[in-house]
């Protein structure tokens, strides 16, 4: 496996803000991405890296250094804030993120990227069942049986079914939270998304409902490729099979996880994990 060397320096050392690592297929591939937010606020810049199909890759870096804004601009979240974009997102079908229109960009989340949030997100009103189903609905999925299959077999992948199949007419908001984002993967992966973004979603658990979704992950990945954002160094080592370093907006070291833990070649990424800033 290998790194490119990139353009750029930060403190005087260069950065990798290329990492095309050597690995198989690829479900996701960034070229020289960059967000901007109004007001001229940098939230990415000149981001290039693939990401490995079928794997958890983490992204890790101190508080704003871009995390949530990578995800967000994946989907095309971002367009919400009216941020601008630069280079080029491209998915396993060679399509460009950043090229799609308003049609293909209601496929692209309801279909082929799920997101999760830090914060678990149940509908306020909706029963377990009918919350689940949301992305069904929205794609005009109405078959009862049909709805029930697929909401019975997400809640199964999202190891929430033999807690809640006695309870799928009960408010979604009267489960605990740890349970309330094992939900919340369930819905994002009702449509089967090739890629799976994950923003945190232990920040607000338990240790126990951690551990829960961290097994849930290495699991997911069989079927999607996870990228997961997490403040958690131990939970990066534990789960990702590569890690992402980014620094105010810029990719500074990308590799296998435990090569970067252990022998980081930026002397930024050995400050960050071993807590010198965060
Ligand atoms: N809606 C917004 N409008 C303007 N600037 C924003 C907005 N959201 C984020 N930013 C800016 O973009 C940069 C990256 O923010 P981002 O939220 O992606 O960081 P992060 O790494 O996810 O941080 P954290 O670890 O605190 O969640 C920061 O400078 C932030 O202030
Ligand atoms: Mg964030």
């Amino acid at each position: 496996m290998t790194a490119r060397a990139a353009p750029g320096t930060l403190d005087g050392h260069t950065t990798r803000g290329e990492a095309m690592l050597e690995f198989g297929k690829k479900a996701l591939e960034t070229i020289g991405f960059g967000v901007r937010y109004p007001g001229g606020v940098v939230g990415l810049r000149e981001v290039s890296a693939g990401f490995a199909a079928n794997r958890v890759t983490a992204i890790i870096g101190p508080s704003g250094c871009g995390k949530s804004t990578f995800l967000r601009g994946v989907n095309r979240l971002t367009d919400e804030f009216g941020c601008e974009y630069e280079g080029r997102v491209i998915l396993s079908d060679g399509a460009d993120v950043l090229k799609l229109n308003a049609y293909d960009l209601c496929l692209l989340r309801g279909e082929k990227v799920g997101y999760v949030t830090q914060k678990p997100t149940p509908f306020s009103g909706k029963t377990v069942l009918q919350d689940v189903a949301m992305p069904l609905k929205a794609l005009g999925v109405r078959d009862r049986d049909v709805v029930y299959g697929r909401v019975r077999a997400a809640l199964e992948k999202a190891a929430l079914w033999d807690e809640t199949r006695d309870r799928l007419d009960h408010l979604s908001t009267s489960l605990s939270i740890g349970q309330q984002q094992r939900l919340c993967i369930a819905r994002a992966i009702i449509n089967a998304p090739e890629i799976l973004l994950l923003d945190e979603p232990c920040s607000s658990l338990d240790p126990r409902s951690t551990q829960l979704i961290e097994s849930l992950i290495v699991e997911l990945a069989r079927e999607h490729t996870v990228i997961l954002v997490t403040h958690n160094m131990q939970q990066a080592q534990r789960v990702a099979e590569y890690t992402m370093f980014l620094y105010e907006g810029t990719l500074v070291e990308y590799g296998l996880t435990p090569v970067l833990f252990s022998n980081p070649s930026h002397p930024l990424t050995a400050d960050y994990i071993i807590g010198k800033f965060s």
